[in-house]
């Protein structure tokens, strides 16, 4: 077996290797592997987890300098407020009278101590968003996931998902344990097959897509998946965690996008995206909700969102609804950057506020996120296992409140760092 020291640590550090190597270990050498590799990294500078920010989030953030101690100022691209509510005034607001009325939290579950008025009013209002007939709140959206998985799917059912699924929802079909098939990354014909060949299945079928793909930003074909799902008698689950509040003309989402609003069978929403805060929901029939409501069990063992972030969630959809120029720029800020981008010759295309910016094969992503670092911009380095090897990247979120000046020096800097980092000649027009 290999040792730490044999394997490929420090500067090209692989988290690959130290997964396949502790698959072999006890708890005790997993630890001790783990602790120097992290300090491998820590020593070569590149570590850039756990940036601590001392501010807002905003466009604008202070952050503590993992490497030198300092406090420095960082453009933000990498938070998903893609809306720019999580230091709104008026969010801010709602939520000091909240904490003025009901406290900082509730310390319980919902079926208990944990349900207030508040907690009722945002659930009516995130079934109208969605044209649905009633919802249900979670402390996540990871947990509201779990929730689908635990409350509804039986050993006899059929799963078919998209291949880029969020872990959130694999994990919960893993706790579940129905019959589970992928199919190939929003390919229609592959799902189409699917449903063919599980027709006769003793259980019900689902289909589970998402409304925006949290990797590359691409969106899923729903009037299509929409209609296959009837023609084949499946319950359609949609995850819409980033399409929330920045699709469709008012923001109800990827849906409403497609022009199939009110026409999904559960769909699955955050708080964490748009809305710049924590905390889940599904939106479905009242029938289906109700049911939901006793069998998810991360909804019943776990304790109630706080009052003030439900507040904020309430204050954030009132913005939603009256300021649709916030979607505008951040529409405006998405053309822009694409358009920057492609122009020195990097080619990106997005349906939403996520741009994945391919690392070159020959460039070491850990070397280029230090250079974006250095030069002050905030983003986010997606490496391997949550991609594959070959198809690692930085992820950019783009937000309403970025000015166009912001995304300048954004596409400056990725054009330099793949220069000097990958073999990509820049100023070529993609
Ligand atoms: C598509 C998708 N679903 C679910 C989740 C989980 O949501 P949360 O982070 O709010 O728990 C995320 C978050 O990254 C996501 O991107």
């Amino acid at each position: 077996m290999k040792t730490t020291n044999e394997s490929s640590v420090g500067e090209s550090a692989n988290i690959r290797d130290m997964l396949l190597m502790g698959r072999r270990m006890k708890l005790r050498e997993r630890m001790l592997a783990y602790g120097q590799f992290m300090e491998q990294l820590r020593s070569g500078g590149t570590d850039l987890l756990r940036r601590e920010v001392l501010s807002a989030a905003d466009r604008v953030v202070l952050v503590r300098d993992p490497n030198t101690g300092h406090t420095r100022s960082m453009l933000m691209f990498g938070s998903n407020n893609y809306l720019g509510l999580a230091n709104h005034p008026h969010v801010l607001e709602a939520v000091r009278r909240a904490m003025l009325s009901h406290g900082a939290g509730l310390g319980g579950p919902p079926l208990l101590n944990g349900y207030t008025t508040l907690h009722r009013e945002l659930e009516a209002r995130l079934a109208a968003l969605k044209g649905s007939e009633d919802a249900l709140l979670f402390s996540s959206g990871y947990g509201a996931n779990v929730g689908i998985a635990t409350g509804l799917f039986q050993k006899q059912d059929v799963i078919l998902f998209d291949s880029c699924s969020h872990a959130s929802f694999v994990d919960g079909m893993s706790l579940a344990g129905p019959q589970r098939y992928p199919f190939r990354h929003n390919d229609m014909d592959d799902l189409a097959a699917q449903l063919r060949r599980h027709v006769e299945a003793p259980g019900d079928i689902y289909v589970a897509v998402e409304g925006v793909y949290s990797m590359d930003g691409d969106t899923a074909p729903l009037a299509r998946i929409v209609s296959l799902c009837r023609e084949h008698a499946a319950i359609l689950l949609l995850d819409d965690a980033h399409g929330t509040g920045v699709l469709g003309a008012h923001g109800s989402g990827t849906a409403e996008a497609c022009g199939v609003h009110g026409q999904i069978d559960l769909t699955m929403g955050t708080f964490s995206k748009a809305f710049g805060m924590a905390g889940g929901f599904l939106a479905a029939s009242s029938a289906l909700i109700d049911y939901l409501r006793v069998f998810a069990r991360s909804y019943m063992f776990s304790a109630s969102l706080p009052p003030i972030v439900v507040a904020a969630v309430l204050a954030g959809l009132d913005i939603v609804a009256a300021e649709p120029e916030r979607r505008e720029r951040l529409w405006s800020n998405i053309d822009y950057a694409v358009n920057s981008l492609n122009a020195v010759g990097i080619p990106v295309r997005t349906d939403s506020a996520i741009l994945a910016l391919r690392v070159p094969e020959r460039m070491n992503i850990r070397h280029a996120a230090t250079a974006f670092h250095e030069r002050g911009l905030f983003v986010n380095s997606i490496e391997y296992p949550a991609v594959p090897l070959r198809e690692q990247r930085f992820r950019i979120s783009l937000m309403a409140t970025h000015t166009h000046e912001d995304i300048d020096r954004l596409v400056e800097a990725t054009a330099e760092i793949w220069s000097r980092f990958g073999s990509m000649q820049i100023g070529v027009a993609a």
